[in-house]
């Protein structure tokens, strides 16, 4: 059984800095867990740990059934794949790809074997002779994917590979990653700080936030049920609307019902609204907006809206192309099961 677990583990480096604090996490064997937050919260840190470049100040990582916190690099019988691919310019594909397992004194047959199967999954073998400064920035990616595959590790670990690629070559690629990891089944840690990456990608789902874990879980139930505003406006693009409910309400915005006395933000996602004439309800959510800006993408429509025509701002999305134009007034509504509410000093969920 290849599954990973982090128990308490925790970084503090030269200097104080707190990188990653009491991270519990446990990942069973063949899934995919992602890393996601925003720059600087651990997550290179947390892998790097995993990997074993990074020491341990704190807490402990199970590979299977054994602790490895002081195991070198070399012993723990993992891959890793970087944003700069790191391969070596002066050796061809087929080099590259082998150079891990020659190392490690692998019978020269068994090499050919792995280089070609992993070439042939990869469809990089009529690459093989060349140099990486000979290749596409995609190329290159598959190269050191394929580096990865032929150790056959026990864990994958990725830290932002594909963000060197663009906007088009990267959502192919993270369907082949995910593909490939599926096809090959092997336990994976994956950082990005792009959330949609981190929702089509994972089965696991760690959201991170100043060295510590906001929420983890199936991608779906954090984006249904976030337990934060950090969260809430993390996952999903556009995020979720927040609107801190001052006291004594806001003018333009009813709600039939409020949970709890304290302070509230509401969170509602651009999707939950419906448009209305002005007028129409009583529903669980009723807001008056006056519609500011409009962007059209074809598929959708993002209207940005302003409460009570000169409130906080929120985005409501409409399905294909809408008719309706800037400056319009008119009723965003919505269902009480699709309303969202965190209390407006912690940031953290109201139980529902
Ligand atoms: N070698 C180091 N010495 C001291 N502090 C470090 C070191 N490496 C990272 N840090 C600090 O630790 C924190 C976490 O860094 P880390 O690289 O893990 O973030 P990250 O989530 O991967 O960010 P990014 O998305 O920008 O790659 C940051 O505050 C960073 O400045
Ligand atoms: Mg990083």
């Amino acid at each position: 059984m290849n599954n990973v677990q982090l128990r308490q583990v925790g970084k503090v480096y030269a200097g104080g800095v707190e990188a990653v604090r009491a991270i519990s996490i446990d990942i069973p064997d063949g899934k995919f867990c992602v890393l996601v937050g925003p720059s600087g919260c651990g997550k290179s840190t947390l892998l790097r740990m995993v990997a074993g470049l990074e020491t341990i100040s704190s807490g402990e990582i199970v590979i299977g059934d054994r602790r490895v916190n002081d195991l070198d690099p070399s012993e723990r019988d993992i891959a890793m794949v970087f944003q700069n691919y790191a391969l070596y310019p002066h050796m061809s594909v087929y080099d590259n790809m082998a150079y891990g397992l020659r190392n490690r004194r692998t019978p020269k047959a068994e090499i050919e074997e792995r280089v070609q199967e992993a070439a042939r999954i990869l469809e990089i073998g009529h690459l093989l002779d060349r140099k990486p400064r000979a290749l596409s920035g995609g190329q290159r990616q598959r190269v050191a994917m394929g580096r990865a595959i032929v150790r056959k590790p026990r864990v994958f670990l990725f830290d932002e590979p594909l963000s060197n690629l663009d906007a088009k070559l990267r959502i192919q690629m993270r369907v082949e990653i995910k593909k490939l990891q599926r096809a090959l089944g092997i336990t994976s840690i994956y950082v990005t700080h792009d959330q949609l990456e981190a929702m089509t990608l994972a089965d696991i789902l760690v959201v991170m936030n100043k060295g510590k874990v906001e929420q983890m879980g199936p991608p779906l139930t954090l984006y249904e049920r976030p337990a934060t505003t950090f969260v809430a406006g993390f996952i999903g693009a556009p995020p979720m609307n927040l609107v801190p409910l001052p006291e004594g309400g806001l003018p333009g915005l009813k709600l039939a019902k409020v949970p709890g006395s304290g302070r509230l933000t509401l969170g509602i996602r651009p999707e939950h609204f419906e448009l209305t004439a002005p007028g129409t309800g009583p529903h669980a959510l009723d807001i008056d907006v006056t519609v500011s800006a409009i962007e059209a993408v074809g598929s959708e429509t993002f209207l940005y809206c302003a409460v009570g025509g000169n409130g906080p701002e929120i985005i409501v999305r409409v399905a294909g192309k809408s008719e309706i134009e800037a400056g319009a007034t008119l009723r965003a509504v919505a269902e009480a099961k699709n309303l969202h509410f965190f209390d407006d000093e912690t940031g953290v969920r109201i139980a529902d």
